[in-house]
């Protein structure tokens, strides 16, 4: 079983999670998704996560790919229009990444702080109203001990409100071993569709279709 964990950091003073609000209606949205940003009913959504941002392997600078920059710039302020509330994140990481330089930025003081500084900087400038940091293969002992060292300094500053950590549950698709046999827990031989079962909104709607 893989546990993932996400750990969120709101920026502006309209980003932040109330005591009340305990379950964020979060979704994902990412440029080869095939669904335009104007489409997506933000009404529907406490907060919408823009997938992904990238660590420069020389500089520990979070950068953002030339194709997704002109979309990322138009992000909050389109879907601030239908849903003035919604909390807009942008997300560091994805199954693409090169996590050994993720390693390496968490183990260094110096790359940390480059790392901090221009994720901060990134954000603000492109309207999002905080972070994401998905790193789902973090597994050895050092990395746990340096990513607490990286959350502590990336939230000095910030209240102790604006840094979430969140356990999401993520809907995957499985091949059942036997049709008929499909309450909650039935077995499953596999994944369906993609490597890992994931699927995307347009994905599920044809299939329905
Ligand atoms: C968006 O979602 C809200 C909340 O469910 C709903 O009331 C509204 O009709 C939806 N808008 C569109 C254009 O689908
Ligand atoms: C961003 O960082 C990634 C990972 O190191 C690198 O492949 C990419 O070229 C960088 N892009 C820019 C614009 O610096
Ligand atoms: C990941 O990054 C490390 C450090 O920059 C590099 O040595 C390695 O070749 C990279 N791996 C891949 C698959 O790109």
């Amino acid at each position: 079983m893989k546990i993932i964990l996400l750990l969120l950091l709101i920026l502006q003073s309209n980003g932040a999670i109330s005591a009340a609000q305990s379950w964020m209606r979060a979704s994902y949205w990412f440029s080869g998704s095939g669904f335009r940003i104007s489409d997506i009913n933000s009404s529907l959504f406490t907060h919408i996560i823009c997938a992904f941002g990238d660590i420069n392997s020389v500089t520990y600078e979070l950068n953002i790919s030339s194709s997704d920059q002109k979309y990322f710039s138009v992000v909050s302020s389109t879907l601030k229009q239908r849903n003035p509330s919604v909390v807009t994140l942008l997300s560091i990481g994805g199954e693409r990444s090169n996590y050994s330089i993720y390693s390496t930025m968490v183990s260094q003081p110096s790359s940390r702080k480059s790392f901090i500084e221009s994720s901060m900087d990134l954000a603000r400038s492109y309207g999002f109203d905080g972070l994401d940091f998905s790193w789902p293969s973090a597994s050895t002992a050092a990395d746990a001990d340096n990513i607490g060292i990286l959350f502590n300094e990336w939230s000095g500053g910030l209240p102790a409100e604006k840094i979430v950590l969140v356990l999401p549950f993520y809907g995957y698709a499985w091949t059942l071993k036997d049709p008929k046999a499909d309450g909650i827990g039935a077995p499953a031989t596999g994944s369906a569709f993609t490597p890992e079962g994931d699927m995307t909104y347009m994905a599920v709607k044809d299939f329905i279709r």
